[in-house]
């Protein structure tokens, strides 16, 4: 897995290519590895005079990161050791690479506190496990928060459902968990955040709509759009909408809208529709590109009451459930994405009826995604008026609001901004 991450695969590429009985342990493993590749590299560098064959550090690296950070997943040092050289030995691809495997590790065993001594003051790629550009930015962006931002990265993120609003609250849904013998906490309104995760088949009413999966920070989006708008069945625009998380919670939430749901991707749009169904919820969907149209506009169609932008972004923000993100992205690709959130809002923003309000979120945690992207909008466009709205929101900081985690800040980092059209 790390060996294809450094090549440019995604864990979600990777990973369902897995045997299914083998796939939660190898994800286990995976997390681990990338949540902690900046630190076993760092002290790989001290262990070998160059850098091993590729798979044999991908390897290396993997069983590092589990002797110099504590997991899950645990394992005995000497097990670990042993079914490392043994997984070596086995593969054509590392085989020849097994006995320095097999030294690296052991030194390792004997010599840690001194191999990680001095390592963190020294790099703040080993201290943060992060890529240099990600944590030079992130402290130009966020002067007192940075550290616990990436502080917080290294944590696995909480399991949180939302409670379909037409069927109960979060409060009854935590006492419906208490009596199944499962521990959780309301945070708002709709959120409740389990003590441990479990597979969400195992959650009561999980199959029958009762429930989804939604960070505390995403579901801020449904009912900051919806807010006080006062159309009895609003036109809503979902313009990036699968795999339907939002749109699901904008018809939990105002049952009576009439949802478009966009998604450029072909593959991705089937999950609009099969999350709707589990909710027996329905909208309309299209596959489509939300920044053109003129290619999905049909002639005299209304303009919409609210419109959700929830824009492709860097996911710089969802770090602690996809610690590959961090890997696998290069500095040149935040301009590019903030080129796109520009041409999204641009041609969205025609579409908006005069007094209706556009939503504005990504899960990134770079201002140039969030802030930065609003405040250009608007100094261009005179009919947007800024709403009230949480603005960058960053996990291991924001916490304690309404639907945001009590304690360790909010899950995930997000920024919203909200924004009303001036009536000609
Ligand atoms: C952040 S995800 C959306 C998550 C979704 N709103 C939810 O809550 O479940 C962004 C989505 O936008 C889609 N997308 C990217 N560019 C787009 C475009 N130009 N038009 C429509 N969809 C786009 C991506 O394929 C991706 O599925």
């Amino acid at each position: 897995m790390v060996h294809g991450v450094r090549q440019g695969r995604s864990l979600t590429a990777q990973l369902p290519l897995v045997d299914a009985a083998l796939r939660p342990g190898v994800q286990a493993l995976a997390f681990h590895a990338l949540r902690w590749l900046g630190l076993a590299e760092a002290v790989r560098g001290r262990l070998a005079a160059r850098v091993p064959a590729s798979r044999t550090d991908a390897l290396l690296c993997t069983a590092l990161s589990l002797l110099v950070a504590d997991g899950p997943p645990s394992y005995a040092p000497f097990t670990l050791v042993d079914q490392a050289v043994e997984a070596a030995k086995r593969d054509a691809a590392t085989r020849a690479g097994a006995p320095l495997l097999n030294a690296c590790l052991r030194r390792c065993l004997r010599e840690r506190e001194a191999l990680l001594g001095g390592l963190a003051e020294a790099d703040p790629v080993a201290r943060w496990s992060h890529p240099r550009w990600w944590i030079e930015r992130l402290r130009a962006d966020h002067p007192e928060a940075w550290r616990d931002v990436l502080a917080a990265a290294q944590q696995p993120a909480p399991l949180v459902l939302r409670v379909n609003a037409q069927r109960a609250s979060a409060p009854a849904y935590v006492q419906r968990l208490a009596a199944a013998g499962i521990e959780a906490v309301a945070l708002g309104a709709q959120a409740v955040r389990l003590a441990q995760p479990r597979p969400v088949q195992a959650l009561p009413g999980f199959e029958a709509g009762d429930v989804s999966v939604q960070s505390a920070a995403a579901q801020m989006a449904a009912p900051l759009l919806l807010g006080e708008l006062d159309a009895a069945a609003p036109r809503i625009l979902d313009a990036c909408a699968a795999p339907g998380g939002k749109t699901a919670h904008l018809l939990e939430l105002s049952p009576q809208a009439r949802v478009t749901a966009l998604e450029i991707d072909p593959e991705r749009s089937p999950r609009i529709a099969d999350n709707l169904a589990r909710l027996a919820l329905s909208a309309e969907v299209r596959v489509a590109d939300a920044a053109d149209p003129g290619a999905w506009r049909r002639g005299g169609e209304a303009l919409y009451d609210a419109i959700l932008l929830d824009a492709p972004c860097s996911a710089s923000g969802i770090v602690r459930r996809h610690p590959d993100v961090r890997w696998l992205r290069r500095p040149g690709d935040i301009a590019q994405l903030a080129a796109r959130q520009d041409r999204l809002l641009a041609a969205l923003w025609p579409l908006l009826a005069p007094g209706g309000r556009l939503l504005y979120c990504t899960c990134s945690v770079f201002r140039t995604e969030g802030a930065e992207r609003i405040q250009a909008f608007v100094a261009h466009n005179s009919d947007a008026v800024p709403k009230a709205a949480p603005g960058h929101l960053l996990p291991g900081r924001d916490g304690g609001g309404p639907g945001l985690g009590d304690n360790g800040g909010c899950d995930d980092g997000f920024f919203y901004a909200l924004l009303e059209k001036r009536p000609a």
